[in-house]
């Protein structure tokens, strides 16, 4: 046997883990920046990678991080969890998950008072259509253009963006509806004269290409990965109405817009409807892998099979939401999001009003914003620019702020920080975003 030496991470510099994770991971494990940056450590919002250098974090762990880095309720209920009982799967039941199950309960808009837990948003958004299916008897979904639903072969067919499918899409029963994406019109129209037409054309979407009844509709209240696509205040309304005509579940992915990040508990609460169906998950541990799939008591009947999650419901990621949830109560990080939130767009909108050229359109709610990056928007070009947005994040992090892109173009910024975000540190990032801004437009610093 040839026994090989792994160093411990402290062992190694920067650029030996870069260089091995060029060697053993997939390459389509994809990283940011042109030289990745080895984060070693963080505590609130700030992260010091490998060699020492700190940056503000503006992206959370893909809006992950809800509470902050390094949250001490949270590790301490964490370490707590971890020497009483790491592990027991979902065939029996433990107090943090009873817990969590009961707080979600109480949290949850309208009648959601059941849930399953899994370890990703993919398993949860899984479950959802798994519960509408076997609930309403149908197979067919609708899902929208440019939505991001995850890694598994149904949740990259309802996902719908091209460049995050590895194979064609293999579950014919999805129907993707026009995306809300006002900015990129798909009808050419403009809102508010449009009349809503993309949520309209869900009634034909149903009636031309499904069976005329469907299982139910999935949709983020903002699309995210989709480049914050924000759709406008009558969308779900009109779309939901729809969608229950045709005997359909609303299916409300609220995967990222959950738990307090656009200053409210929900995202759904935004634009005042109530979902059948709700999956959660991302920032509900601070980073702890767990999910879960909200439904009404009659939905969670339905399903009679035999069910199992190894991990679903892990009494550590359990422990880990129940002092999460907590914490966002206990701060008020709804409240937070929501003066944050506007501070944060203002500072935005005014970085528009300097580099009118460039930023095409500033969009999104309380702690999950979105800048899209144009050609020349005072021509009215909006050609897409995704080099310019690669190069802004590479001057956003010479300047010790990280951030996110998305998009299907890859042209939108994501701004998203943890939840604790203070008004200094918004701030800090507008200034690091504004001289970002003024670089790239120099042809870079
Ligand atoms: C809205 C939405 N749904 C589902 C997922 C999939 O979650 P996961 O990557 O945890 O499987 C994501 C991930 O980004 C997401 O943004």
């Amino acid at each position: 046997m040839n026994a090989k030496t792994v160093p411990t991470e402290g062992a190694l510099t920067s650029a030996e883990v870069r260089a091995k994770h060029k060697q053993y991971l997939f390459p389509a494990t994809a990283n940011y920046y042109q030289e990745p940056v080895v984060l070693a450590e963080g505590k609130g919002l700030r992260v010091r990678d490998l060699d020492g250098r700190e940056y503000l974090d503006f992206f959370g762990g893909i809006l992950t991080v809800s509470v902050g880095h390094g949250n001490e309720r949270v590790n301490g209920a964490i370490k707590a969890q971890v020497d009483r009982l790491v592990h027991v799967s979902t065939l029996y039941p433990t107090v943090p998950v009873v817990t969590l199950a009961e707080k979600l309960a109480s949290l949850a808009p309208g009648q959601l008072e059941k849930c399953y837990f899994t370890a990703s948003g993919t398993e949860a958004d899984e479950t959802a259509v798994m519960m509408a299916q076997v609930h309403t008897g149908r197979t067919e979904i609708v899902a929208l253009r440019h939505g991001y639903s995850g890694r598994s072969m149904l949740a990259q067919s309802l996902t719908g963006q091209a460049s995050w499918r590895a194979v064609p899409s293999q579950v014919a029963a999805v129907k993707h509806a026009m995306a809300p994406y006002c900015y990129r019109c798909p009808l050419g129209l403009t809102y508010p004269s449009c009349g809503v037409r993309c949520a309209r054309d869900i009634e034909e979407l149903i009636r031309t290409t499904t069976q005329g009844r469907i299982a139910g509709f999935l949709a983020e209240p903002i699309q995210g990965v989709g480049g914050v696509i924000t759709p406008p205040q009558e969308y779900f309304q009109i779309a939901v109405e729809i969608v229950r005509k045709h005997g359909g579940l609303f299916l409300c992915d609220e995967v990222q817009t959950g738990l307090c990040r656009t200053g409210t508990w929900w995202g759904c609460e935004q634009y005042d409807v109530e979902p059948d169906i709700l999956t959660v998950a991302k920032g509900i541990a601070n980073g702890l892998p767990l999910s879960a799939t909200l439904c009404t008591a009659a939905i969670a009947d339905s399903l009679k099979s035999l069910t199992i999650s190894t991990f679903g419901g892990n009494p550590v990621s359990a422990a880990a939401a129940n002092a999460t949830l907590a914490v966002m109560e206990e701060q008020d990080l709804k409240e937070n999001a929501a003066r944050q939130g506007q501070r944060l767009r203002e500072g935005l909108e005014r970085i528009q009003r300097k580099h009118p050229r460039t930023i095409g359109e500033v969009r999104g709610k309380g702690l999950m914003q979105g800048v899209e990056l144009v050609k020349d928007e005072t021509a009215s070009d909006r050609t897409p620019q995704p080099q310019a947005t690669n190069a802004l994040l590479e001057e956003s992090r010479k300047r010790g702020l990280l951030i996110g892109k998305g998009g299907l173009y890859g042209n939108v910024l994501r701004i998203a920080p943890p939840l604790v975000v203070t008004a200094a540190e918004v701030d800090e990032a507008l200034g690091a975003l504004d001289e970002s801004f003024t670089a790239i437009e120099a042809g870079g610093s």
